[in-house]
């Protein structure tokens, strides 16, 4: 849980969600406060550059490559020196952004936060592949998962495909064969991968469970994608059934 300030400086950091690559899917208090910023700390290649470039006399830094303590001691010298500083994380920073630890030390130095959300690149695949997640008949709830790896020992992949549910795997573009092997939905289940999600170069791939990780590959698909599994993905959505909203 994030601590109680041990005492307020007066001093404050803003988190802010960058959206997902488009700079035009940022909210309009982000982008205020991107231009605003006297320093911005931005996620290196996920950030478009773009964006960046928006908030004008901005000193900038590129968070790639900075350990925790540089990088908060980096905000409590400029926020503290009342400087407006910014955090930019790609998407929204809820998931998979590592905000808590920044937060739970700007804190403990008296410093103030404030978390501004963002578009997700969950939410500009949907988009991409412009479908719902949940879709009545098909699916009514979303797993937002990822695989194990360096910084995770073990992953719920296998159990969450037992739910018949709409399924979306973030960090594992490079090891999608591993990722469908351990899926225990249908093998004819639909699957996408989303690569780039709004930015121009963005690729979409569309199969099924059983070859998604060799077309992904097949298109040179090798990180920054989203592998969503479920039959809201699929071209016929089975089982949909029509919403009552317009009825
Ligand atoms: C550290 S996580 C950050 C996720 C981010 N907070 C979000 O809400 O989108 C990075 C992972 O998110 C996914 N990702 C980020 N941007 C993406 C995009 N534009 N299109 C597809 N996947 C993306 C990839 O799986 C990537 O490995």
């Amino acid at each position: 849980m994030v601590k109680k300030p041990v005492q307020n400086t007066g001093a404050k950091v803003w988190f802010v969600g960058a959206g997902p690559g488009d700079p035009e899917l940022i909210t309009v208090k982000g982008h205020r406060l991107v231009q605003e910023a006297d320093v911005l700390i931005y996620a290196g290649s996920l950030v478009n550059p773009v964006l960046v470039a928006e908030s004008g006399a901005a000193k900038k830094l590129d968070s790639w490559g900075m350990h925790l303590d540089e990088m908060v001691d980096t905000m409590v010298q400029h926020a503290a020196a009342g400087e407006k500083v910014v955090r930019l994380h790609s998407g929204d920073p809820s998931l998979y952004g590592a905000i808590v630890e920044q937060i739970e030390k700007l804190e403990e130095r008296g410093i103030e936060v404030e978390v501004v959300p963002g578009v997700s690149s969950l939410f500009a695949a949907a988009a991409a592949l412009k479908t719902q997640l949940t879709l009545r008949g098909v699916s009514e709830s979303v797993i937002v998962t990822r695989p194990a790896g360096k910084t995770l020992k073990e992953d719920q992949i296998a159990e969450f495909s037992r739910l018949n549910s709409t399924m979306v795997v973030f960090l594992g573009t490079e090891k999608l064969g591993e990722i469908t092997a351990k899926l225990a939905c249908p093998p004819d289940t639909p699957a996408a991968v989303v690569y780039h999600a709004s930015w121009p170069d963005q690729k979409i791939v569309r199969g099924t469970v059983s070859d998604i990780a060799t077309k992904a590959k097949d298109a040179g698909i090798e990180h920054t994608a989203l592998l969503l599994v479920g039959g809201v993905v699929g071209d016929v959505k089975k089982g949909h059934v029509k919403s009552y909203l317009y009825s």
